[in-house]
């Protein structure tokens, strides 16, 4: 499904190069579960913004289904992301003028969904994240974990091919992360969304089907689950 060959990335920061991915491949499968485990600077980020489009290599590609999709120009790069990919953050990016039911609907209807389908899609979405009372509530009027859910439903509204997870449960306690997993992990189990998670913990790294390690700017091993 995603193919990357000799991916780099190079900052230029205050006329230092930054080499943080160095000529490094990776392969992920649809349906599959992979984790990304990396100290922090490894590039473990970096690394997931090119995956999801948000920002180019340096050099190297990624294809996507065999296209490459740094070749696109910027408005179809924009679809892409919009319709195929879900991105769950460690710090959620919600609007906190909005509630968990607008802050749902936003992606689709910034794809041009009818307000009316938008609301249907995120009250079943709320509902399956179990937030289906709190669809009023702001959220700073929401638990840090409830607050995650919302960022997992506003992701799903696309139903997404992909969904690209960086610390989703970093900021969490144990058994509210552990929460945010079960969604995460169920989600690619029974409706078999691709799941790729860059954490710096080993028991969720452990819950995906397969397990890689970002060093060196390069992917250093893998671990089947
Ligand atoms: N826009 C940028 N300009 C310059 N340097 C950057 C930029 N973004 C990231 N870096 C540097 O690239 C390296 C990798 O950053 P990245 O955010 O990918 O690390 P990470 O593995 O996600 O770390 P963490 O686990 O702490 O989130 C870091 O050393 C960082 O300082
Ligand atoms: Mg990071």
């Amino acid at each position: 499904m995603i193919k990357i060959s000799n991916l780099k990335k190079t900052f230029i920061k205050d006329d230092n190069k930054i080499d943080v991915l160095k000529g490094l491949d990776l392969e992920i499968d649809r349906g599959e579960s992979l984790a990304i485990l990396g100290v922090s600077g490894a590039g473990k980020s970096t690394l997931l913004h090119i995956l999801g489009a948000l920002d180019h290599p340096t050099s190297g590609t990624l294809t996507y289904n065999d296209v490459n999709v740094f070749n696109w120009n910027e408005k179809k790069l924009a679809e892409f992301r919009n319709k195929k990919i879900g991105f769950v953050f460690q710090s959620h990016h919600l609007m906190p003028e909005f509630n968990s039911m607008e802050n749902t609907m936003m992606p689709a209807l910034i794809n041009g969904i009818s307000k009316q389908d938008a609301r249907k899609r995120a009250e079943i979405i709320l509902n399956e994240v179990g937030l289906g009372d709190r669809v009023t509530h702001k959220p700073g009027e929401l638990s840090g974990g409830e607050q995650q859910r919302v960022a997992v439903a506003r992701a799903l509204i696309m139903e997404p091919e992909i969904i690209l997870a960086d610390e989703p449960t970093g900021n969490l306690d144990r058994s509210t992360g552990k929460k945010v997993e079960d969604i995460l992990v169920n989600l690619n189990r029974t409706r078999n969304i691709t799941l790729v998670v860059v954490t710096h913990n080993r028991q969720l790294a452990d819950r995906m089907s397969r397990v890689t390690g970002l060093r060196d700017g390069k992917i250093y091993m893998e671990v089947q689950g």
